[in-house]
């Protein structure tokens, strides 16, 4: 693959994979115009022009989101996590998709995830690959199943969300629950019990220079705004070949509320172009993911700069 164009094409990924994966989760769509729409859309524009509340999960009360009010927020909520509940979870989002207004459930959208995650193996051929920020590990366990010949571990910052990874992978029920789930089926289950799963933090990462073939992150950064450029520095220098972000870059929310509510809340301000003084060097980016209507969130696959590899 060539670096010097950034192509939003990614092989494999068509209208027909991503309906595949994304439809059977979708409760409601609706015409753009359709009044229950544009009243969801007025809600949900309403919450991004106040200021989080003082006590926002999350935050601290000055509105700063650290390792810390992050660690806190996450150790609680992957402390007790069900896998039969989580994919069965009714819990439904809001969707830009396809040109429509959708609600749907929000265990989809991780399907839709795994589809671009898994084209983008199949097209960068990785032996190794770590997921940064990996929470209670719904990315690597479905993976891990589906693409047994590539070898997968994680680093997160939570010691619940590491725990809760590795009862999963080795709970004997965990195959059977992601047959339906995963895209591609499962393929070895006993690919779970090779998952290296570690606690740390992406701006330290615990592993050598060079270590993995690709590194990726799916909504982590979001949350490592206040340790951008060492988090950056980290996954190029642990990457030997690739890092995939499915993250949201400025470019996607460069003004207009979208920019208003990731600084009022301190998401992620990074942007792609920023990706080269890292040693990072995009090749692909797309948005063509169903976007949640406070920002927007897409994929951008970067190659560790020649002189760095
Ligand atoms: C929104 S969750 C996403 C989890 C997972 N990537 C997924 O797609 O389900 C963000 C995760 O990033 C982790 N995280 C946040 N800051 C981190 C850091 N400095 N180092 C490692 N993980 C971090 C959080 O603990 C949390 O598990």
């Amino acid at each position: 693959m060539s670096a010097s164009t950034v192509t939003s094409h990614i092989p494999g990924i068509n209208d027909e994979a991503l309906a595949r994966a994304f439809e059977p989760y979708v409760l409601e769509s609706f015409d753009l115009q359709d009044p229950r729409w544009v009243a969801r859309v007025a809600h949900v524009a309403g919450k991004m022009s106040r200021p989080p509340k003082p006590a926002h999960k999350g935050l601290t009360s000055d509105g700063i989101r650290n390792v810390e009010t992050v660690g806190d927020l996450y150790r609680e909520l992957w402390s007790d996590v069900n896998l039969a509940d989580q994919l069965q979870s009714t819990r439904s989002l809001w969707f830009e998709w396809c040109g429509r207004g959708v609600r749907a459930r929000a265990i989809g959208y991780k399907r839709v995830v795994h589809l671009y995650l898994a084209q983008a193996i199949e097209w960068l051929k990785p032996e190794s690959v770590i997921e940064v920020g990996f929470g209670w590990g719904v990315n690597l366990l479905t993976l891990a199943v589906q693409l047994p010949q590539v070898r997968f571990g994680g680093i997160e910052l939570t010691d619940s969300g590491v725990q809760t990874a590795r009862r999963l992978a080795a709970d004997g029920t965990t195959p059977d629950l992601l047959m339906d789930f995963a895209l591609d089926g499962v393929h070895d289950a006993s690919a779970l019990n090779r998952l290296d799963l570690r606690q740390g933090s992406a701006d330290a990462i615990p592993l050598p220079d060079k270590s993995v073939d690709m590194v990726f992150t799916v909504l982590a950064l979001e949350q490592m705004d206040r340790i951008r450029e060492s988090t950056l520095r980290e996954l190029a220098r642990v990457a030997r070949r690739h890092v995939v972000m499915i993250e949201p870059f400025r470019e996607w929310n460069a003004d207009g509320p979208r920019r208003e509510f990731i600084r009022r809340y301190d998401y992620w301000s990074a942007a792609i172009a920023d990706l080269p003084a890292f040693g990072l060097v995009p090749v692909a980016a797309t948005t063509a993911l169903p976007q949640k209507l406070t920002f927007h969130a897409g994929m951008v696959i970067a190659e560790v700069a020649a002189g760095r590899r």
